[in-house]
């Protein structure tokens, strides 16, 4: 039986992707390297061996996949800039051929009735940056404000919707004090240095598109997801209140509340001079949140104190690369609505898998996707109704994609790509999922 959300009569309905995730074309057109493109080719840094040098090919099929989207019925769509394809050094010469592409992707998402919503910041920083030190490095706050200046006086007639970043705690926990994304420094004063520059990199380009952009409606994106100690237990209580410190305050409280969380704010220090916090701080329109489950924590040794810890009561879903935990998601929509009081859109929710299996015609009876999407949107609705401001759904993601470290293996599209042959094939969930946008029901 059909269950109706009943969410607000504008919500927005998206779907999400990434530059580095889908274009390819990494060495086309006048496009710089980025730091992804250096982290894949070292050994052993993605399982897989892959990169995205090819991905889903969407830097020359960008029509086709604006005319899936349109079918679906989506209304807006959320893509970032890649920061090297407009700026092949990160600063100074612009490559005109990159922003071109943006631009007409812009147009054709306009006419085909869609909002664009462009993130200016998921992960793929100029590797010529990198090489002055990247996030480490405290200019990096001015070349990226000076990146988004040309991208909002390039686009801002147009697009109205921007995000500074997507999910900095990922980026930089796992860039700088752990090797699991680029540019993986393992280097703890590396960390905390990238931690405090890209906060401010935050607040610069916020003000950079309050100025340029008329009518701009700006926001960031943050991974949050609630910390448990691995199995309960008390020594690993410590644990999971740093890795909550960490995951979901570092970048969140300093950006919305003014300051760091107390259990990073010492180690910080050194790195944050005067009127720093007032620079990070700057009014936002909305939280946009990306949310997959509850993560653990365990403890030990280090500069960090935690480690990714298990959880032995993980719903199983052979299915799933990631457990499920839709209450975790209502719970997280309450909590950000009470502290931050913020406008609340769904940035990315969405379901991974590495078993998916396509019959000779690339068709994908993704059930487990849809049963993972109407649990999650069911506990949405419950938070709307319980208080929460949530206004707007994106899912995560469009098209299978390069997911990072588990390379093509795991994949989240409502759009099957058949790596062989880039080859679009819609999956039934994205025909389940084109009926909740008409109806505003889940199953
Ligand atoms: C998020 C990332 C996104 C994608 C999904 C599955 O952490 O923002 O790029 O990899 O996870």
């Amino acid at each position: 039986m059909a269950t109706l959300l009943g969410l607000r009569d504008d919500f927005l309905w998206g779907v999400s992707t990434s530059a580095y995730q889908i274009e390819g074309a990494a060495a086309e057109d006048g496009r710089g390297p980025s730091i992804w493109d250096t982290h894949c080719r070292i050994k052993g840094r993605v399982w897989t061996g892959e990169s995205g040098d090819v991905a889903c090919d969407h830097y020359h099929r960008w029509p086709e996949d604006v005319a899936l989207m349109k079918g679906m019925g989506v209304a807006a769509y959320r893509f970032s800039v890649s920061w090297p394809r407009v700026l092949p050094r990160g600063r100074g010469a612009v490559n005109h051929a990159g922003i071109d592409f943006y631009d007409r992707l812009t147009d054709a998402v306009l006419e085909a009735g869609i909002q664009p919503w462009v993130c200016l910041y998921h992960w793929d920083l100029p590797q010529a940056l990198d090489d002055l030190g990247g996030w480490t490095n405290r200019d990096a706050a001015g070349w990226y404000a000076d990146y988004a200046l040309l991208m909002a006086r390039r686009l801002g007639d147009r697009v109205k919707h921007w995000a500074t970043c997507n999910e900095p705690n990922v980026s930089t926990l796992f860039g700088y004090a752990m090797t699991w994304c680029a540019p993986a420094s393992a280097s703890w004063p590396d960390y905390l240095k990238a931690v405090h520059h890209l906060n401010m990199a935050h607040g610069r380009g916020i003000d950079v598109l309050r100025a340029a952009v008329p009518g701009a409606s700006l926001g960031v994106i943050h991974n949050r997801q609630a910390v448990h100690p691995e199995g309960g237990k008390e020594e690993n209580r410590r644990a999971a209140e740093l890795l909550d410190a960490h995951w979901n305050r570092i970048f969140v409280d300093p950006q919305m509340l003014g300051f760091y969380p107390p259990e990073v704010a010492a180690d910080i220090e050194p790195y944050v001079k005067a009127g720093d916090l007032a620079t990070i701080c700057r009014p936002l329109d909305w939280f946009g949140l990306n949310h997959y489950g509850p993560i653990f924590a365990k403890a030990a040794p280090g500069d960090l104190g935690f480690a990714w810890g298990e959880n032995p009561d993980a719903k199983p879903h052979p299915a799933l690369g990631w457990a499920i935990y839709p209450d975790a998601f209502r719970e997280e929509l309450l909590l950000i609505s009470r502290r931050y009081r913020l406008p609340i859109y769904v940035t990315e929710n969405g379901c991974g898998s590495d078993r998916e299996v396509a019959d000779g015609e690339g068709n994908v009876a993704d059930a487990h996707r849809i049963a993972y999407f109407n649990e999650y949107m069911a506990q949405m609705s419950r938070a709307v109704k319980e208080g929460a401001d949530v206004r707007g759904f994106f899912a995560w993601s469009l098209l299978d994609c390069f997911e990072w470290g588990s390379g093509y293996n795991n994949r989240f599209g409502l759009i099957r790509v058949d790596y062989d042959t880039l080859k679009r094939t819609p999956k039934e969930s994205s025909r389940w999922y084109a009926r909740v946008i008409e109806t505003g029901e889940i199953d």
